[in-house]
């Protein structure tokens, strides 16, 4: 039987993109933002670039204001994103995860001065991801679990004054209090309710995007969060990896990505796998209404 799947991905900056979305049109969001400071997406309006990590959680708080809109009432975020240590200059040294494209100038400067705020001294982890869930609970967010990623594969560190960094969060938020969760959408081998400890590997090869998703954390995402047919959200959808795996489990994705090298990624993915896609270039200002297209091409087997 054909599937009905719908991929769409939108370029442009989320923060305004998601305005011009329909108020309470899809189910459930699953995003990893860029982390402060770590990489340069090269881009003006990138997220994580931000001169001080309080503006980075002030921007995201703004973009999930706009996610929260276009939820439906009993919708779900589910997000990933990581953490950093404030660094002081003069090692020069910024990890060896920090180049993207040719360009180092973000990730020196951020990684390597304290930043002004939060008590924040050399060399503190700066809690990031929980600085995030508590601005977004105050901003109105159920926060209802917190799942640790367990990497079977950790990023090398070359550190010999704390254990290697091997979690990452992600944190589920809802709507409203009563949300649809479906618990029989991933269960653990013995049948139990699944845990909040996720022990994943990477997925085996790159695809030219330095911060995809493993397939797999996506793919338990939307099924304790969504039904078929339902639409997925992703609006910082890099290489597309939500997008897929909601296809693949019939469900309609949503993308937004800034930088239209990393949506010409997710549109090769997508024709590898033989999906619909329709990209939208948003107008470079940011100006221009987008409607949302109804009508998807059945182009799948
Ligand atoms: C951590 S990556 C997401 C990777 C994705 N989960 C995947 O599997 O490929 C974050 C992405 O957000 C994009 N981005 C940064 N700022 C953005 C913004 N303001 N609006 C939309 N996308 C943005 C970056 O270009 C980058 O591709």
């Amino acid at each position: 039987m054909a599937q009905m799947n719908f991929l769409q991905i939108l370029i442009g900056d989320s923060l305004t993109i998601l305005p011009t979305l329909a108020a309470e049109s899809l189910q459930c969001c699953i995003t990893s933002p860029p982390y402060w400071g770590l990489r340069d997406y090269d881009h003006p309006a990138q997220i994580g670039a931000e001169p001080s990590p309080e503006l980075y959680v002030e921007n995201l708080i703004a973009i999930f204001r706009e996610v929260r809109r276009v939820l439906r009432k009993d919708g779900t975020v589910w997000l990933n994103v990581g953490d950093g240590y404030a660094r002081n200059g003069g090692t020069g040294n910024c990890g060896p995860n920090a180049v993207v494209g040719n360009t180092k100038k973000l990730i020196q400067k951020r990684n390597c001065k304290v930043p002004n705020c939060w008590g924040l001294k050399d060399r503190d982890l700066m809690g990031l991801p929980w600085r995030i869930a508590f601005a977004l609970q105050a901003d109105g967010w159920v926060l209802r679990s917190k799942i640790t990623w367990i990497k079977k594969t950790a990023m090398p560190e070359s550190v010999k004054n704390r254990p290697t960094s091997a979690t990452e969060e992600v944190f589920l938020f809802a709507k409203s209090p009563n949300y649809f969760y479906n618990p029989n959408g991933v269960r653990e081998a013995s049948g139990a309710n699944l845990r909040n400890y996720w022990i994943l590997g990477p997925d085996p090869s790159g695809n030219g995007h330095p911060a995809s998703f493993p397939r797999e954390l996506v793919r338990r995402c939307i099924l304790l969060g969504s039904r078929e047919g339902d639409t997925v959200l992703d609006p910082f959808g890099g290489s597309g990896t939500t997008g897929l795996v909601a296809n693949e489990l019939g469900r309609k994705a949503l993308l937004i990505e800034l930088n239209p090298v990393y949506a010409q990624i997710s549109k090769k993915r997508t024709r590898q796998r033989r999906l619909f896609l329709n990209m939208e270039p948003m107008h470079p200002d940011g100006q221009g209404e987008y409607t949302p297209c109804q009508e998807s091409l059945d182009q799948s087997s």
